[in-house]
C-alpha cells in the first residue's frame, strides 16, 4: 500500500466545455426576436475565446448547435447557419493572430453546403496554429456520437481492421469525434439550467460542472474567472480519499 499523496490537481483546466444557453431568454426579456440573442451571443464566444487563450486554457470546445436543435423553427436554423457562417468569415484572421486552431465535432456532414465550405476554410487556415484549441459542436449529440462509435468499431472488427471481440476503454476513445483530446477539466453551463442536454455524457465523466445563472449573451469575462476560480478551489478526487490527494482542501462539511 503506497502512502504517498497524488497531485491531480491543476488550478487552470486545460479543457473547458460549455453549453452556451439562454439566447433566446436574454432576447426576449429585451423584446427582441431570438435570432438577436444568437448574435450577441456571438459576441460572447469571441471574448470568452480570447480570455481562455489568455488564462493558459488549451482546449475550448463551444455546444453551438446540437442533433436535437433541427427541430426549432426552420427561420431559426437558418439564422444559426447563416451567423455560423459569418462569424467564421469575419473572426478567422483574428483566430490566426491569436494562434487559435479550429477543430469540430458532431456530423457536419448534414449542414449546408456553404456552411461546411466556411467551416473548411477556417479550419484549413488555422491548422498549423499551436496555441488555444477551440473546438465547435455543431449537429453534435452525444448519444449519436457514442452509436457511431460503436457502429465504426462493429464495421473494423467485421472487415478485420481490428482483431479483439471485445473493446476498452483506450480503444474505444479512438473512435469518439474528441479522439486524441483529452477530457474537459471544467463543464459551463450558462443561463440557470442544470442538465447535460445530450453533451459530452462519456467525456464529462469526471468534470467539474459549473452553473452560471447569467445568460450566454450576458457572461462577461468577469463571470467566466469566476468560473476559473471557483474550479481552481475544488478538489477532484477522480475516486481516492481526500488523504491520497495532494493539497487537500477538505472544505469543512455541513450537515444537511
Ligand atoms: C443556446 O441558447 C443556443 C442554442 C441552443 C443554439 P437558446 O437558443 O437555447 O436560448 P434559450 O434557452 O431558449 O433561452
Ligand atoms: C443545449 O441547449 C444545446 C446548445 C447549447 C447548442 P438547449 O437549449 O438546446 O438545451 P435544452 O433543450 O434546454 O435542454
Ligand atoms: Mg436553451
Amino acid at each position: 500500500m503506497t502512502t504517498d499523496k497524488i497531485n491531480i490537481s491543476h488550478s487552470v483546466p486545460q479543457h473547458i466545455a460549455i453549453i452556451m444557453d439562454g439566447n433566446g431568454r436574454w432576447a426576449k426579456a429585451r423584446g427582441l426576436d431570438r435570432t438577436e440573442g444568437h448574435k450577441q451571443g456571438a459576441e460572447t464566444v469571441k471574448s470568452i475565446v480570447k480570455a481562455s487563450g489568455k488564462a493558459g486554457v488549451k482546449y475550448l470546445t463551444l455546444f453551438a448547435f446540437s442533433t436535437e436543435n433541427w427541430k426549432r423553427p426552420q427561420y431559426e436554423v437558418d439564422a444559426i447557419m447563416n451567423l455560423l457562417v459569418y462569424m467564421l468569415e469575419r473572426e478567422t484572421p483574428e483566430l490566426n493572430k491569436n494562434n487559435v486552431k479550429l477543430m469540430t465535432i458532431g456530423d457536419i456532414s448534414q449542414l449546408e453546403d456553404k456552411a461546411k465550405a466556411s467551416l473548411k476554410k477556417s479550419i484549413d487556415t488555422t491548422s498549423n496554429n499551436s496555441g488555444l484549441t477551440l473546438i465547435i459542436a455543431l449537429n453534435y449529440g452525444s448519444r449519436a456520437e457514442l452509436l457511431r462509435a460503436i457502429n465504426n468499431w462493429a464495421n473494423d472488427v467485421t472487415a478485420g481492421k481490428v482483431l479483439q471481440k471485445s473493446i476498452d476503454e483506450k480503444t474505444f476513445e479512438k473512435y469518439l469525434y474528441t479522439h486524441n483530446i483529452p477530457d474537459p477539466d471544467l463543464l459551463i453551463r450558462t443561463s440557470g439550467e442544470q442538465r447535460i442536454s445530450n453533451f459530452l455524457l462519456w467525456q464529462l465523466a469526471y468534470s467539474e460542472f459549473y452553473f452560471a445563472s447569467c445568460t450566454w449573451p450576458d457572461f462577461s469575462d468577469e463571470e467566466f474567472s469566476k468560473a476559473l476560480s471557483t474550479f481552481a478551489a475544488r478538489e477532484r478526487r477522480f475516486g481516492l480519499t481526500g488523504e491520497q490527494i495532494e493539497k487537500n482542501n477538505d472544505k469543512p462539511i455541513s450537515s444537511c
